[in-house]
Order: structure tokens, then C-alpha cells, then sequence
């Protein structure tokens, strides 16, 4: 039999799921037989309900919930939904993240206050309460969507950078303190990949062309291409991943 990345049975929980990679992911993870997913987004609409619908012709049971991951108690509240509707949280991917392009002189207190609350402190909300759970068990893998731009600097805004940076640091620390309870913390950390996201960033049509230029692949990632590598590294086969991140950039930083 082929090799093949099975995550059988599996309960996962995976917030800014509606759309780009957490959606792209969620299905992954449905596809590769997790049994139960939980997804969040800031509201049910169409491409959730669309969601819900396509993870369940995949066979997987599904919680859908809406709000901010900034907000205290939203992610740990999908988190103990799913454990209380399925008895355990196998996988945590804390992907919800926001980005613009902005000067360093144009980012106001706010914009910097809001990004990384919503990117860095709802991975810090998830990453204890899923940490809570999994410790119990003695097992668990939380995965958490950082950036090339975390470790390069980036050219999107100082927000941005600094919550990813601080995303890879924050997984480092949960790899150590949560390692001895079988527990595994992994970064991802994606170059270019099509989606809104990148597509508010690239409005600018020169920049866009200097940043494709300096992609050895000559072309951005799909988000197929990123969810493939988060489904390998929720799995068995990475069992011994951990506290590192995991780069997926066409050779950008070669
Ligand atoms: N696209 C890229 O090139 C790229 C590269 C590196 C990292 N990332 C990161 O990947 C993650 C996903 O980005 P994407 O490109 O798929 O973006 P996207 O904008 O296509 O999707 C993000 C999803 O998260 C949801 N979301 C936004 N803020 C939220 C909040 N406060 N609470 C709950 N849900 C929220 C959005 O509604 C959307 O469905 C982000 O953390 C982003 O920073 C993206």
C-alpha cells in the first residue's frame, strides 16, 4: 500500500476558516479522515455554510461558529465546544490573521493594537486552552499560521511582521513547555500564496511585479499547496516535528 497521510479519527479545530488557507486546510483535514472539525469565522455566511456542507459530504462532523478570535473566550470556546461534543481535541490550527500593506509612519497605535490581538493573542488564547486539554490526553498538535514575513521582517507593515514574529517565538515556547505531555507546536510559515489577503497586499502593480521577480518558482503558492503540508505535519508521519518553523515560500528565501 502508497504511503499516505491519514489522520483517521481525528477531532481538529481551525478558526478563519471561511476562505484562503484555513478554509483550504479545513477541507485537507476532512479529506484526510479526521472524524470531527470545528471551524470559526467572524460570521456564518455563504462560504461557511458552504464549508459546513463540503466537510460533511468528506464525512467529517462539524461545529460552525462565528466571532472574533480576538475576543477572550471565542477560540477557547470552539475549543471546548469541540471537546465536549467529541471528548477530545486531536489538532489545533490557529490560522485567523488579518494584514495590509502599510508604512511604518502611516500604522497607528490602533492598527497595531488590533493586529496583533487578532493575529498573535487569540494564538496565545488557543494554544492555552487546547494546551489544557491536550495535556490531559498526552497528546495533540497545534499548528500556528506565522509568515515568511516573521522571520524576513516582511514589506507588509510593522504589525504584521511583529505578529508573525512573534507567532514563531510563541510556538518555540509551547514546543518546551508542552513537549513532555506529548504535545507538538509547529509554525507555518507561507511565502506568497493566492488569496484575498494577498491580493490586498498586491494592489500596487509594481511592487507586486519586484516581489514576484524574487520568487525562484516564478509564481505564488496555492492553497492547496500549503494545507498538503499542514495535513502532513498534523499527522503521525511528523511525530518528531516540533517547535520549528516550517517555511513553504517556491524558494523565496534561497
Ligand atoms: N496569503 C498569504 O500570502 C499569506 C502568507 C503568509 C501567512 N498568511 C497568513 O495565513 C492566514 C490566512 O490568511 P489568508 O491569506 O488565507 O487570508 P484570507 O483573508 O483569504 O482568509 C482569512 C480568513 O480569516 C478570517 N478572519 C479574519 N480576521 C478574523 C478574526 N478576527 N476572527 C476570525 N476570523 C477572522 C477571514 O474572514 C477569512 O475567512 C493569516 O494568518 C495570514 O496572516 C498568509
Amino acid at each position: 500500500m502508497a504511503l499516505e497521510i491519514s489522520l483517521a479519527g481525528k477531532v481538529a479545530v481551525v478558526t478563519g476558516a471561511a476562505r484562503g488557507m484555513g478554509r483550504a486546510i479545513a477541507l485537507k483535514f476532512a479529506e484526510a479522515g479526521c472524524s470531527a472539525i470545528a471551524v470559526n469565522d467572524l460570521r456564518i455566511d455563504d462560504d461557511m455554510r458552504s464549508l459546513e456542507k463540503e466537510l460533511r459530504e468528506l464525512g467529517a462532523d462539524v461545529i460552525v461558529a462565528e466571532g472574533d478570535v480576538s475576543e477572550s473566550g471565542v477560540v477557547s470556546g470552539l475549543i471546548d465546544a469541540a471537546v465536549a461534543k467529541w471528548g477530545k481535541i486531536d489538532i489545533l490550527m490557529n490560522n485567523a490573521g488579518i494584514g495590509r500593506k502599510i508604512d511604518l509612519f502611516d500604522t497607528t497605535d490602533e492598527q497595531w493594537d488590533r493586529t496583533l490581538e487578532i493575529n498573535l493573542k487569540s494564538v496565545f488564547m488557543g494554544m492555552k486552552t487546547a494546551g489544557t486539554y491536550m495535556k490531559e490526553q498526552g497528546s495533540g498538535v497545534i499548528i500556528n499560521m506565522a509568515s515568511m514575513s516573521g522571520v524576513t521582517g516582511g514589506s507588509q507593515g510593522p504589525d504584521y511582521s511583529a505578529s508573525k514574529a512573534g507567532i514563531i517565538a510563541l510556538t518555540k515556547f509551547g514546543a518546551k513547555t508542552l513537549g513532555k505531555y506529548g504535545i507538538r507546536v509547529i509554525a507555518l510559515a507561507p511565502g506568497y500564496i493566492q488569496t484575498e489577503l494577498l491580493d490586498s497586499l498586491f494592489t500596487d502593480p509594481k511592487f507586486k511585479e519586484e516581489r514576484m521577480a524574487a520568487i525562484p518558482m516564478g509564481r505564488t503558492g496555492t492553497v492547496e499547496e500549503v494545507a498538503n503540508v499542514a495535513a502532513f505535519l498534523a499527522s503521525d508521519l511528523a511525530s518528531y516535528v516540533s517547535g520549528d518553523t516550517i517555511l513553504i515560500t517556491g524558494g523565496r528565501l534561497s
